[in-house]
């Protein structure tokens, strides 16, 4: 199979009341575990690679990983730019055979925000690309953006009609209360989603995709590991997975994973150096890092975003 955009798995997702998972990779390792989630589960998949991580692999390396991935698999898998922070990147990764990229203006003003991001979509919509817009401030790497009106930092339902209208995106991550990084709540705040937003914008947006950021669950079992091994995450708290199948469930087709990779991830590997320091394959280390990857990944699709099945 070769790599697919979102369009047909977030018809299905939208329609079948499921979310699609998108899985941040910062190399081939994680992203194979990824897929071999979505394999097992036969789950349409999204490889989401941010401007950092592509920095990090190589665009031509990702690409080619991905490739391989969709030549290998009989799965749908996309491959996406997350957070795509200037117009330029998200051209490029285009031009780099990426299906799907996100354009994240969602720090400048509206205005600006909506032609940057209507310059994308005219880029990526002649080629063939979907595009995923920003709109609202979603916590954590995004905590100095404020949006004073009576819906707080939220995304206003007005807004995101408009914002869709004039962009002509093809889905949207919208704020409801959701923050990247492990830190979701501060300690001791009862964690609460604006679902009464999401119903507004969905009513007002019908059948349109919605993405949620920011929405790791931040398993305790894998916590456990990464903070036993030296990890400095002591109060981490992620998004409870019972509002992420809500959501799943409502009109979000697209739901975004990273830290609970990092955690997992990097948590094997503290691990493993723990407890067999003297080893010499790096190999002994990786695999199962990679492992736990897949297996977080197969939970989460199988029992969060109830994508399992629909490839
Ligand atoms: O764009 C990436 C995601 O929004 C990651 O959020 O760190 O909560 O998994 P997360
Ligand atoms: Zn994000």
């Amino acid at each position: 199979m070769s790599l697919v955009t979102t369009k047909e798995m977030f018809e299905k997702a939208y329609n079948g009341g499921y979310a699609i998972g998108a899985f941040n990779v910062d190399n081939v390792d994680i992203m194979q575990g990824v897929i071999a989630a979505a394999v097992k589960t036969r789950s349409p998949v999204i490889i989401a690679i941010s401007g950092g991580a592509l920095k990090y692999m190589h665009p031509a390396y990702a690409r080619h990983a991905a490739l391989a991935a969709a030549e290998e698999c009989d799965i749908p898998i996309a491959l996406h730019l997350d957070h795509g922070k200037s117009v330029d990147l998200c051209k490029q990764c285009v031009d780099n055979g990426f299906t799907s990229v996100m354009i994240d203006a969602s720090a400048y003003d509206f205005e600006t925000n909506i032609a940057m991001t209507r310059e994308v979509v005219e880029y990526a919509h002649a080629r063939g690309v979907v595009v995923e817009g920003e709109l609202g401030a979603i916590a954590g790497i995004e905590d100095d953006v404020v949006v004073d009106d009576k819906y707080g930092s939220f995304t206003h339902p007005d807004d995101a009609v408009e914002f869709v209208r004039r962009t002509g995106i093809d889905s949207l991550a919208i704020a409801i209360g959701t923050a990247h990084g492990a830190y979701k709540f501060k300690p001791g705040q009862k964690p609460q989603l604006r679902f009464d937003i999401l119903q507004e914008i969905s009513a007002k947006l019908p059948e349109f995709p919605i993405v949620l950021h920011g929405a790791s669950s931040v398993p305790r079992d894998r916590l456990d590991t990464f903070n036993r091994y030296g990890g400095q995450l002591p109060d981490a708290i992620g998004i409870p997975e019972e509002m992420l199948r809500q959501a799943a469930s409502m009109s979000v087709c697209k739901i975004n994973v990273g830290s609970d990779i990092r955690i997992c991830y990097f948590g094997e590997i503290r691990k493993m150096c723990a407890l067999k320091p003297n080893k010499f394959e790096g190999r002994e280390y990786l695999e199962p890092a990679r492992t736990a990857v897949e297996e977080m990944v197969t939970y989460k699709i199988e029992k969060v975003f109830g994508s399992a099945g629909k490839a």
